[in-house]
């Protein structure tokens, strides 16, 4: 199905304080009345932090490690976005409610404002979290290319917006924070981009023994072959080209763009990196959750 033309860039709208795509905002009720499952493995990530890798690695986990099959479908579909709905394609919601059980579901809600179901259901969770630079970065590329977001402006604006929370999701400080937590209380594996950058065979292990899976190294090894950054480039089930450039345009910037820890460096001024140290210093105060900004 084609989205609706009326899809471009519309200014972001509040949930409970948090601002979110239109689109989204506007499909609230659905996705605050979704009826988890006990066998639901809900993923959890603030936008651009590696949802696409840790999902495609779930997915493989999940099919024992057989890459024709996590091909049968595109990453949207087979880890469906729940808070997603865009004019004249089916929501999130409604890919959920068709899905066999031992669902995936994707989300990039902060904590706060997960479905209560998720909660009362136990249900299983990996969060994966990723350093604030390279995420500001790879959400401005991302702002251009995605069109349900609003302009970006330019990079400077963007910088200043990200650090306020003005963008789609919220706060990045507030999102890592506040799942950091829960996961003190709840069946909850907390990853970091980084250290899959760094030994993705080690994450996959610990992402197996998360699920009670044996970690057989012939399946650590062919998961790690199928997510790397390469593979998952020139995968079209993995690389959302299937998606409508009035959607997504990837002639603008490819939503598989560097994939790599410490591009920040090469888009920050030294006056922005110090202006945004100085702050992050100040809303990250009094947590223990640390980030490498490099490996
Ligand atoms: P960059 O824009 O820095 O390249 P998400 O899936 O949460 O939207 O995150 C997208 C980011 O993860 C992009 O970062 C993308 O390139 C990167 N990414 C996707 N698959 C990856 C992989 N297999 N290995 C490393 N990075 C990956």
């Amino acid at each position: 199905m084609q989205p609706a033309e009326e899809t471009q860039r519309p200014a972001l709208i509040p949930i409970r304080g948090v601002p979110m795509i239109k689109y989204f905002a506007e499909n609230w009720g659905e996705v605050e009345g979704f009826q988890a499952q006990p066998d639901d493995l809900l993923i959890s990530t603030y936008p651009k932090s590696g949802t696409t890798w840790i999902s495609e690695i779930v997915d493989m986990i999940y099919n024992d490690g057989d890459t024709e099959k996590c091909k049968r479908e595109a990453i949207y579909m087979r880890v469906p976005f729940l808070e997603f709905a865009v004019p004249g394609i089916p929501t999130g919601v409604e890919l959920l409610q068709k899905r066999p059980s031992r669902r995936l579901v994707k989300t990039h809600l902060p904590v706060q404002l997960l479905p209560e179901s998720f909660w009362e259901q136990d249900c299983k969770m990996i969060y994966m979290a990723r350093n604030a630079k390279d995420v500001a970065v790879s959400y401005y590329y991302f702002y251009q290319m995605a069109k349900v977001h609003p302009d970006p402006g330019s990079w400077d604006h963007f910088l200043d917006d990200f650090t306020a929370g003005r963008v789609s999701f919220g706060s990045w400080h507030q999102h890592v924070r506040g799942w950091w937590e829960k996961r003190r209380e709840h069946r909850m594996l907390y990853l970091f981009y980084e250290d899959m950058k760094e030994d993705p065979r080690r994450e996959i292990r610990k992402v197996l023994e998360f699920l009670g899976r044996p970690p057989s190294e012939g399946l650590v090894e062919a998961i790690a072959q199928h997510t790397s950054f390469t593979k998952m480039k020139q995968n079209f089930m993995a690389n959302y080209k299937t998606i409508p450039t009035s959607v997504m345009d990837h002639s603008i910037s490819p939503f598989m763009r560097k994939g790599v820890t410490g591009d920040w460096k090469n888009q920050f001024t030294v006056a922005q990196n110090e202006r945004f140290d100085a702050d992050y210093e100040r809303q990250m105060e009094g947590t223990d959750l640390s980030f490498r900004m490099e490996i």
